[in-house]
């Protein structure tokens, strides 16, 4: 099973010149490097994915950041998994913890959002995670069993391969501090269970487990290697392409 290593650029580069520089210099970044056992994806905001698109990189490709269930109509300012499929995209992130904060978005509408998505041929990225009060409460476990039990209610085990999971422990984003290992392992370890008991394991093995929260070159090793991670979500170092490219390096050649 290839890595799977993902950028989420967030809401940045604000303006066409800003993007422009940045994909120039993800190109030099990328013509030497031989990232062989990974698909790298990027998710830029929706406004760059017409640019990104005609960048063309074959090295990589794209995802999108959000999605709304609805295909069509009158749903001002969304954007639709059709529309997404069509602007070339592969990939759609589904349920960060920024959306669920800011957004109040529910368990219910991430699991319309995924089983969506999938319809219409997009591979989710779907994101899971404590906060520093559930951690602090023992409930861990307890909220990465729901989060995934309500995201994947009625999903058919068939789709299985398309589907990927990311913890993100929401205390480790933007934070620079990460957890042990061995707590990436146990929540990895969890997840596996949970689509083991919802999909049997033939199933559940083809799903793409990931760690998110401060990956970097330096957390590269424990947090995706160490605990046996298939790949990673990376926030704020895939800005950076040189950090964001070696990082990916570190994981692809592990
Ligand atoms: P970070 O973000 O790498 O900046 O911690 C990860 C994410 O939010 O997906």
């Amino acid at each position: 099973m290839q890595k799977l290593i993902v950028g989420n650029l967030k809401m940045n580069l604000l303006s066409p010149q800003d993007r422009d520089r940045y994909l120039a210099w993800m190109d030099k970044e990328l013509k030497s490097r031989k990232l062989k056992n990974s698909e790298i994806v990027l998710c830029p905001p929706f406004v760059h994915l017409e640019a990104f698109r005609k960048w063309n990189n074959k090295k990589v490709k794209l995802g999108a950041q959000n999605v709304f269930p609805e295909e069509k109509g009158s749903y001002t300012g969304e954007i639709s998994p059709v529309m997404l499929k069509n602007l070339g995209c592969e990939y759609v992130i589904i349920g960060h913890s920024e959306r669920r904060r800011y957004f109040s978005e529910s368990g219910h509408e991430i699991n319309l959002k995924l089983i969506s998505a999938l319809k219409n041929g997009l591979k989710p990225i779907l994101c899971v995670g404590e906060s520093q009060v559930e951690k602090d409460n023992y409930e861990t476990m307890k909220v990465i069993t729901k989060q995934v039990k309500d995201a994947l209610a009625n999903v058919k085990r068939a789709k299985a391969e398309q589907i990927n999971i990311a913890y993100e422990p929401i205390w480790a984003v933007g934070s620079d501090i990460v957890p042990a290992a061995n707590e990436i392992m146990e929540a990895r370890l969890l997840i596996r269970k949970i689509l083991v008991e919802m999909f049997g394991k033939k199933y559940a093995e083809m799903v793409r487990i990931l760690y998110g929260g401060s990956v970097s070159p330096v957390f590269a090793k424990q947090t995706c290697i160490d605990p046996g991670m298939d790949g990673a979500l990376i926030g704020r170092e895939s800005l950076v392409p040189h950090g964001f490219i070696k990082t990916a390096e570190i994981i692809n050649n592990n």
